[in-house]
């Protein structure tokens, strides 16, 4: 069947309906704004209404159309309502973006099995439960899109293994799900940064970023939001199973010296 983008074939004015999970954090700020940009509407999600709400009414100041939602994406009962109110909202959904996410400081030692499974249900079971409440939805409009909000920490070693952990199970459910979209218009793509402006990442790392990234700069939240904002339109049709790293060569390179010492 011929894909159709109901953003370019149908009423194009309104753009698609897009959801973001973890919409009231740091990184959001940057997709949001993007998204609202290119015209598409908004269905913001994050744990908690006010500070969802404080983030929508700020995109509504600046135009765009957006709604919220309060919804803990690690619980069945939430994502279920979710759907529910979403979909007494707008209709349809046809793109999902699971931005929603923790970084536990822990270390092995600091770790239990609460600790570790809690993170794990966050990043890795959250974004799940939310594809899978919206699979059946995508599917029967043959088109959609989804976006993962993975991390480099989930393609290398990183000291906090809940995070890493979740992370590159993130990545591979990313991939995984390109057979239950076959042949259809849905992509299924990870967007995996670096360092990100935002108030999750501590000094110390910002303070790291010159000596450990090559472009010697901290990345701004709207640069995620317009990789994922070419994501959604149709040029990005064969862009799928990817893990895009947008992390100003990080990972790419290895340092044989400290960059701080010369
Ligand atoms: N900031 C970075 O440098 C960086 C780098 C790579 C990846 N990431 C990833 O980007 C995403 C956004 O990170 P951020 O920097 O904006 O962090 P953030 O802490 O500012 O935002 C995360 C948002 O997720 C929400 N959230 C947490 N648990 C939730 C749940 N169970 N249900 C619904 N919402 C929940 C939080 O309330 C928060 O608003 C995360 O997945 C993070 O792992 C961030």
């Amino acid at each position: 069947m011929a894909e159709q983008n109901p953003g370019e074939t149908g009423n194009s004015q309104r753009g698609l309906n897009v959801l973001v999970s973890g919409a009231a954090g740091g990184m959001c700020r940057g997709i949001n704004k993007r998204l609202g940009r290119a015209g598409h509407t908004l269905l913001c999600v994050d744990l908690d209404l006010e500070r969802c709400q404080a983030a929508v009414d700020e995109l509504r100041i600046e135009g765009f159309t957006a709604h919220a939602f309060a919804a803990d994406v690690t619980r069945q009962d939430d994502v279920e309502r979710l759907r529910t109110d979403v979909k007494a909202v707008v209709g349809e959904v046809h793109a999902l973006i699971n931005a929603a996410g923790v970084l536990d400081q822990k270390m092995l030692l600091d770790h239990d099995v609460d600790s570790f499974s809690r993170a794990i249900d966050i990043n890795l079971v959250g974004p799940f439960a939310l594809i899978r409440a919206f699979a059946e939805d995508l599917l029967a409009a043959n088109w959609g899109r989804i976006v993962n909000v993975s991390s480099i920490a989930g393609t290398t070693g990183y000291p906090y293994p809940s995070y890493a952990a979740s992370k590159a199970g993130l990545s591979n459910l990313t991939r995984s799900l390109l057979v239950d979209f076959w042949g259809t218009g849905i992509t299924v793509n990870s967007v995996c940064p670096g360092v990100v402006d935002t108030p999750m990442v501590i000094q110390q790392v910002r303070d790291q970023v010159p000596h450990k990234v090559p472009t010697g700069k901290i990345i701004d939240p709207d640069e995620i939001g317009a990789l994922i904002s070419f994501l959604l339109t149709n040029d990005a049709r064969s862009i799928n199973g990817a893990d895009l790293v947008i992390d100003g060569g990080a990972t790419q390179i290895f340092q044989w010296f400290d960059q701080a010492q010369g």
